[in-house]
């Protein structure tokens, strides 16, 4: 049995999907929930589901010996589904190729600092694009750079705003996210 964390600093939304696609899996289980924000709406979509979660801050999450080696210990596959801090270089060395982020976006286009949520989706609309989508990629030190497994392109029509572009995006991310996340850790 391969063990997901689920790393997330928001709604969770994609969280959720991804606890409820392994629900029944006897290859993959999702065994936590991790946030920086005490806040966030993932720690009810966690506790709803029966998944244990953990809240941590940053020197926690850059520093504890401790929190590291939850990681190694507990965990096969790190899953950022909204994680808004980068991910220090000690936890992306015990987990190469095993730290996979979902960008709301087709990277390199509308990636790196800054770049997230609607910030994403009102850049696509004022630059008028004709298309945006999602980019699952591999975590290394730098915002959005990592080696990139999956993209999926939508179109965006003249009239989408943000919040429409933001919730064909998250059509196509509960869509594959969970599939990509399967094949990878099952090497299909
Ligand atoms: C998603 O659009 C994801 O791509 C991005 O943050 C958003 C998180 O949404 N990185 P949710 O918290 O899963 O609803």
């Amino acid at each position: 049995m391969k063990k997901i964390a689920i790393f997330a600093s928001g709604s969770g939304s994609n969280a959720e999907n991804i606890i409820r696609y392994f629900s029944d899996s006897t290859e993959i289980k999702v065994v936590s929930v991790l946030t920086n924000n005490h806040n966030a709406k993932v720690i009810e979509r966690a506790k709803n589901l029966n998944i244990s979660y953990k809240i941590f801050n940053k020197s926690e999450f850059n520093e504890s010996v401790e929190f590291l080696n939850y990681l190694i210990k507990e965990v096969d596959y790190i899953i950022l589904a909204g994680f808004l801090w980068l991910i220090p270089t000690r936890i992306i060395e015990k987990f190469p190729q095993k730290i996979i982020n979902i960008h709301p976006a087709l990277l390199p286009k509308y990636g790196g600092k800054g770049m997230f949520g609607t910030n994403v989706h009102q850049a696509v609309i004022d630059n008028k694009e004709k298309e945006t989508g999602i980019t699952i990629h591999y975590v290394n030190e730098h915002y959005d750079e990592g080696t990139i497994i999956f993209q999926k392109s939508v179109k965006v029509e003249l009239n989408d705003t943000s919040e429409t572009v933001a919730e064909k995006v998250h059509q196509l991310e509960y869509e594959y996210f969970p599939e990509v996340i399967e094949s990878v850790i099952l090497k299909k």
